[in-house]
């Protein structure tokens, strides 16, 4: 709170208004934007579309939601990636962004399977580039009826798996077992390691901590994720994706005008130090990290990828273990380059990239994401 926010909160009237209304605006749950997830495998009938719906709740960087998809050729979906959904300060080769396609791929699968149906993917039929994701698709897929066909038994997780933002329990120590349990569930070609002494996660607590400040300390690199912040339920409804901080805490604030994008903005403001208390507060009580390395890192290895990832965060829910991940240190911008060869140093082998870092341990319970309805993601 500044210092001139408060004194207009503590002048007279305004503060016995707005503490009238608190109860109104405690209430406000952004009930359409997570419509979706009550929407999964309800509200269609059509296999492609069943499938999708389930795809749509898929982890991604940002919440960006960068999925685009062509249902015109029959039993098949083209993929494409929304050009205007990228992060290009933090993200500038796109790297994440098609982590996040694989994920949503990964579950359209796992989804159809539920159904009876195969697919078969083409994965960048017409090429791809690099240094930036284009036009061309990202994946042709395929669906086939397939009675045969096993389903998933990550599957069931799909509707209680979180991205945990939320400071972990320092009284409760992850047993190291659980990073081979849940590393079991990536088949696509990741290698999956972590570890949970007490060295590792003092020397990883401390590189995501370091790795976090220079992205808020780097003005256009924090600026790409304020902007993205959703403040309340009018914000969250009006575009149910970015950094969603709804809840009877955030409606408060940000009725009150105690956060704002500005002020969060402003680095000489208690708002923006209390925001990066509250981030840092997550680095460092992580209670052990597990990682995802892959040996080349084409577009495709990014795919797998981002497929790996959410089995990887299906088999932690399924094991009660919270997950968030830490991709700071592993984004390629200048300011983040010593951190991004340091992170190499500790957990890959010599070509390898570090696709995804995240922290484990024990959080509270937290609710699900916004997320934009099939409907507005179809060309
Ligand atoms: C490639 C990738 C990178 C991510 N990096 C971060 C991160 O650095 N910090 C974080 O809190 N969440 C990160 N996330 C999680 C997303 O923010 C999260 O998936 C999104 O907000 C949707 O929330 P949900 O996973 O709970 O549905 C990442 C997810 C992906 C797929």
């Amino acid at each position: 709170m500044n210092r001139r926010k408060f004194l207009a909160l503590s002048g007279g009237g305004i503060i016995v208004a707005a503490t009238a209304t608190v109860g109104t605006i405690a209430s406000r749950t952004p009930t359409a934007a997570l419509a979706p997830w009550d929407q999964a495998g309800v509200i269609y009938e059509e296999p492609r579309k069943r499938a999708l719906s389930y795809a749509i709740l898929a982890p991604n960087p940002h919440n960006r939601q960068p999925w685009m998809v062509d249902l015109s050729t029959p039993d098949t979906v083209i993929l494409q990636v929304d050009q205007d959904r990228m992060l290009p300060h933090t993200d500038p080769f796109n790297r994440q962004i098609t982590i996040g396609l694989g994920c949503f791929l990964e579950l359209m699968v796992m989804a159809a399977a539920e159904d009876g149906y195969a697919v078969d993917l083409d994965l960048f039929p017409e090429g791809s580039d690099l240094t930036a994701l284009d036009g061309r698709p990202v994946a042709v897929a395929t669906f086939r009826q397939d009675d045969t066909l096993g389903k998933d038994r990550l599957f069931r997780h799909v509707m209680s798996r979180r991205s945990n933002k939320e400071p972990f329990d320092l009284s409760r120590t992850v047993d190291p077992a659980l990073i081979g349990t849940i590393g079991a569930a990536a088949v696509h070609g990741s290698r999956i390691d972590g570890d949970t002494s007490d060295q590792s996660i003092a020397e990883l607590r401390l590189l995501t901590s370091e790795a976090l400040n220079i992205e808020i300390d780097t003005p256009r690199t924090f600026k790409e994720s304020v902007d993205l912040f959703r403040i309340g339920k009018a914000e969250v409804e009006a575009n149910p994706d970015g950094i969603d901080f709804s809840g009877p805490m955030f409606e408060t604030l940000g009725a009150f005008g105690l956060m704002t994008r500005e002020g969060t903005l402003d680095t000489s403001s208690t708002m923006f130090a209390q925001g990066k208390v509250a981030v840092l507060e997550n680095t460092e009580t992580a209670m052990g990290h597990l990682w995802q390395v892959t040996q080349g890192n084409t577009r495709t290895d990014q795919i797998n990828a981002g497929r790996d990832w959410v089995r990887l965060n299906l088999a932690a829910t399924a094991a009660g273990l919270s997950m968030q991940p830490l991709s700071q240190a592993l984004q390629e911008y200048p300011e983040m380059a010593d951190h991004y060869t340091r992170i190499h140093q500790m957990l890959a082998r010599a070509g390898e990239t570090v696709q995804m870092l995240c922290r484990l341990g024990y959080g509270i319970d937290v609710g699900r994401s916004p997320r934009w309805p099939l409907d507005a993601k179809l060309i």
